[in-house]
């Protein structure tokens, strides 16, 4: 090659091939190579044919030197017969002096420039053809001569490298993305794990879906739509929504409704054209693209996942957001199914809790009132058959005493049903006249310190406090054959400590067999936002609440006060 190469156009192949390795972008390597094999040679065309898989046609054809007008005019580009099939059948570089005169020669279209000189080299990448360069008409009307061929040679093999190269970069990108799309989707599924966590309160778990669904696929609104017998009804929402009641679809004869029946993923363009919908209906009055994505949990879709336009790009949602939407949605529904359970399970705890308390005052209005009046019935009926005045007036006394004892026992029973020292005087007194009617009734010791913020407490916490304390006392009274019970309440950080212990007998806290009583002081510590532990003592049981003092944030205490 020294022979036919001077030592300028070495230095020149040694300058492109650095440059053809130092890109990664295939589309930019080819172009290069056309311009490096023209200024090589000082062809006036040059052109790169990339032969297709079966190595019998190009699949490929690119040009240099041919302006965009000729090219239209030209019309289709060439597949490979004639001359340009030759270095196909035999890949070896060829030289003509006129392409025309060649008997393999087809002749050119009408509207192609004229080309008379002619050099094709192969080029192989690992000893297999990949494609050919074409370069014509070399300036001053020369013939391509030996030097030329030989640094198109060498060009080739550069590009042969290079083409390799990026290739092969091309290859680990697109598998280094892959990668980071199912890195993506696991971070997706183990974000809504993580952030669902102990979560079990279903609105919040709504909540953090919405949003973080919403943040994972840029969208501009995220809805969930939870299946509600023949209805999807939108159960929570992040971003640009409408603020009002929430929107409900019927499932059978609406689109969103059959995405959700065939639990297919669908990505769609246009809201109104391809929901039949018009999104005001949803509460996101401008959406257009969406990505809706069933919440399927053990093969039954509870609801879907709908992602409204994309904010970044052009707006509609790329399959990749499809994938990453998905792997979310699955552990997003465990997370709202495992909600709904355990929202089934509070509200049948607390309906059986609240239907236990009322047969505890059935019992209670018939063991104590009706006795006593069945008794008092005795007695009038026999005062109005007595003709002595004297038992007449005694028996009547012993009426009157009667229905005192009634109202009394009457009196106790309202009291708690609803302490009407707690609305009249505050928890403070009503606590007060809770303790000393316990130590009086039970003969218990009773020892308090109370001390509670100046102001009124919330009416529901206050009614929470007060069935606490009243139930653990109960409780004291009824187990524990304790002589001295201490209860204690105070504030600290915004929040208020109940304790109770007594000296007795201990509560079982391997086997708890809980009733009703510690099932709804849970309950209602639970509503409340606090947080209960009942522990042993040494000796006797320990019942410790916290309840945060701003108990409106946790809504309506819904187990009757
Ligand atoms: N202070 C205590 N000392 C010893 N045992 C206790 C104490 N408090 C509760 N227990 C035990 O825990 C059980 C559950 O209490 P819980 O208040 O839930 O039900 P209950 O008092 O038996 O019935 P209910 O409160 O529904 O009338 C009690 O049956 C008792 O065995
Ligand atoms: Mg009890």
């Amino acid at each position: 090659m020294d022979r036919v190469l001077d030592h300028e156009r070495l230095e020149r192949l040694l300058e492109a091939g650095r440059g053809l390795l130092a890109d990664l972008d295939l589309g930019l390597v080819l172009d290069r190579l056309l311009e490096l094999a023209r200024e090589l040679t000082g062809a006036r065309y040059a052109a790169l044919g990339i032969l297709d898989e079966r190595r019998t046609e190009l699949e490929q054809f690119l040009t240099v030197g041919v302006d965009e007008e000729t090219h239209r005019a030209i019309g289709d580009l060439p597949r490979g017969r004639g001359i340009l099939g030759i270095l196909i059948e035999d890949p070896e570089p060829l030289r003509l002096h006129e392409v025309g005169a060649h008997p393999r020669s087809y002749g050119f279209p009408p509207g192609h420039p004229e080309m008379r000189t002619f050099l094709g080299v192969p080029i192989l990448i690992r000893g297999e053809a990949w494609g050919n360069l074409y370069l014509t008409e070399k300036a001053g009307g020369e013939d391509f001569d030996e030097a030329d061929e030989a640094s198109v040679v060498v060009l080739a093999d550069w590009a042969a490298l290079a083409i390799e190269h990026a290739r092969l970069y091309e290859a680990v990108d697109a598998r280094r993305k892959e990668l980071e799309r199912a890195v993506r989707g696991f971070e997706a599924t183990a974000t809504i794990a993580r952030a669902v966590g102990g979560e079990t309160d279903l609105d919040r778990v709504l909540e953090l879906i919405v949003k973080r669904g919403r943040a994972l696929v840029e969208a501009r609104s995220v809805l969930i739509l939870l299946r509600e017998d023949d209805e999807l009804r939108v159960a929570s929402a992040a971003g640009h929504v409408m603020d009002r009641e929430p929107a409900r679809l019927p499932v059978a004869g609406s689109l969103v409704g059959a995405a959700l029946e065939r639990q297919h993923t669908t990505l769609v363009g246009d809201v109104e054209r391809d929901l039949a919908l018009v999104p005001e209906q949803l509460g996101v009055p401008d959406a257009s693209a969406a990505l809706l994505v069933p919440l399927v949990f053990r093969g039954r879709a509870l609801g879907l996942l709908i992602a409204f336009d994309r904010l970044s790009g052009a707006g509609s949602f790329t399959r990749d957001d499809e994938q990453l939407l998905q792997a979310f949605a699955a552990s997003a529904a465990t997370a709202v199914a495992n909600a709904q359970a355990v929202e089934a399970e509070r509200l049948r705890h607390s309906l059986r809790a609240a239907e236990e308390e009322r047969r505890r005052w059935a019992r209670e209005l018939h063991d104590e009132t009706l006795q006593g009046l069945g008794g008092l019935r005795v007695l009038l009926r026999g005062a109005g058959r007595r003709t002595d005045p004297e038992q007449m007036r005694a028996a009547l006394g012993e009426a009157a005493q009667q229905v005192t004892r009634e109202i009394d026992s009457l009196r106790a029973i309202i009291t708690d049903l609803r302490p009407a020292a707690l609305d009249e005087l505050g928890l403070g007194p009503a606590l007060d006249s809770l303790l000393q009617r316990t130590a009086s009734a039970h003969g218990l010791e009773v020892r308090s310190s109370v001390e509670l913020p100046g102001r009124r407490l919330a009416p529901e916490l206050e009614t929470v406090v007060y069935r606490v304390v009243q139930e653990a006392l109960t409780n004291v009274a009824k187990h524990a054959q304790a002589s001295t019970v201490a209860v204690g309440l105070h504030v600290a950080n915004e929040r208020l400590r109940i304790r109770v212990a007594d000296d007795g007998v201990g509560i079982a806290t391997d086997t708890p067999s809980e009733g009703f009583g510690l099932v709804g002081m849970r309950e209602r510590v639970a509503l409340a936002g606090g947080d209960l532990e009942i522990a042993r003592g040494e000796p006797g049981t320990i019942v410790s609440a916290t309840l945060p003092l701003a108990y409106a944030e946790y809504g309506n205490l819904t187990s009757p006060a």
